[in-house]
């Protein structure tokens, strides 16, 4: 291992995986992770069908120290040699973040290093110059069980947000459709499956938001169309709940597919698309094989590459935490104080949000 470039040590906590990672990032801005740890609790929650945001926090503390040694002892980098300590700092649960950033802090001030809050959709923003060495600028879907965004990241610390979901997000459209149908948490994985099985066209959907020119999604008309279906077909056969996960899922993946293409056409008449720019997925849901497929066909039709990062690296990590944090080094942005604040809501395009009236408390982040 050469001694040039950043080597950052990365926690977060925001919701329900307690992780740690140590990241490099060369000189020429190609990363690479020296280690990578992440203790899900979704056994932890299962039983509540969510997470429960005391228990998240309680058993963070009870992990996150040993996560840390072993995300150091793994990278064989010791802790003198680590340049500086990235944390998530919001968006995300109050008493998470707190614990994340308290180890964060401890850490920083023993060892005297620069320390940074970072927004942890910058970690998913970034994630894909970590893997895949994407230039600036590029589209970015962000689809998980907390946010459904669509992204233009102009460069680090640069983000215009397109669109997001004005009711549920796309994750916890699955997980509360999956809930109604009686299967389990979490329940994109549960629909998916069960839609294998489908009859194609027993039940028809809705396309949310087809055409609208906000690039706006939303979902939960969806889920109470499914609810009134299932009400009037109690009680629910194995292959009645197919039929629905299928009309589902289909819905979905028509609606996400309208607004994508409205969204690549955007970026190509502002940008062109003779660098081949690509089209970025992130999130839980982006493990969806039927949502993959289709994003990746309308990618090519729109002349876009299609990058989808390794699902360990879609979902809740450290090391993209880690490598964010690295980019905004490297980018020469300002250090945080350790007096910093966790923050529940933190809009990623926070100065041109603040002047259109979005992102504020009350709003989805
Ligand atoms: O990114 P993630 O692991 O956690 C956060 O939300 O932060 O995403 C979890 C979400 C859950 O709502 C889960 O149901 C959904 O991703 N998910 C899926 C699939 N796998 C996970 N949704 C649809 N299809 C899947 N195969
Ligand atoms: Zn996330």
């Amino acid at each position: 291992m050469g001694m040039g470039g950043l080597r950052i040590l990365g926690i977060e906590t925001s919701c329900d995986e307690t992780a740690a990672a140590v990241v490099h990032r060369r000189e020429d801005g190609t990363g690479e992770i020296l280690s990578d740890v992440v203790l899900s609790q979704l056994d932890l929650h299962a039983a509540f069908g969510g997470v429960v945001p005391e228990l998240a926090a309680r058993s963070h503390v009870s992990v996150l120290d040993r996560l840390v040694s072993e995300a150091l002892a793994d990278s064989g980098v010791a802790l003198g040699d680590i340049d500086a300590i990235a944390v998530t700092s919001g968006p995300g649960l109050i008493g998470g973040l707190m614990v994340g950033l308290m180890t964060a802090k401890a850490i920083a001030m023993a060892m005297a290093l620069p320390f940074l809050g970072v927004n942890h959709l910058e970690g998913h923003a970034l994630t894909a110059r970590l893997t895949d060495n994407v230039a600036f600028p590029y589209l970015l879907l962000l689809v998980s069980g907390g946010h459904t965004q669509i992204v233009l990241v102009n460069g680090v610390g640069d983000y215009e947000r397109w669109g997001t979901t004005i009711d549920d997000a796309l994750g916890e459209a699955f997980d509360k459709t999956a809930k109604l149908l009686g299967l389990g948490y979490p329940g994109g994985p549960a629909v998916e499956q069960a839609a294998l099985s489908g009859v194609p066209r027993r039940f028809r959907l809705p396309v949310p938001m087809r055409r609208d020119p906000r690039l706006d999604f939303s979902f939960s008309g969806l889920k109470t169309a499914v609810r009134q279906m299932a009400e009037a077909e109690a009680p629910l056969s194995d292959q009645t709940i197919a039929d629905l996960c299928l009309a589902f899922q289909l819905s979905v993946t028509a609606s996400l597919d309208d607004r994508i293409a409205m969204a690549l056409e955007r970026f190509s008449q502002r940008f062109g698309t003779g660098s081949r720019p690509a089209l970025v997925v992130a999130g839980g849901v982006a493990a969806n094989k039927a949502i993959r497929t289709t994003l990746e066909a309308r990618a090519g039709k729109a002349g876009f590459r299609f990058i989808a990062p390794p699902l360990n690296l879609c979902t809740d990590n450290a090391a993209m935490i880690a490598w964010a944090g690295a980019e905004r080094m490297a980018a020469g942005l300002p250090f945080d104080g350790l007096d910093l604040a966790p923050r529940s809501r933190w809009p990623l395009d926070e100065a041109a949000t603040a002047l259109i009236g979005h992102g504020k408390r009350g709003a989805k982040a």
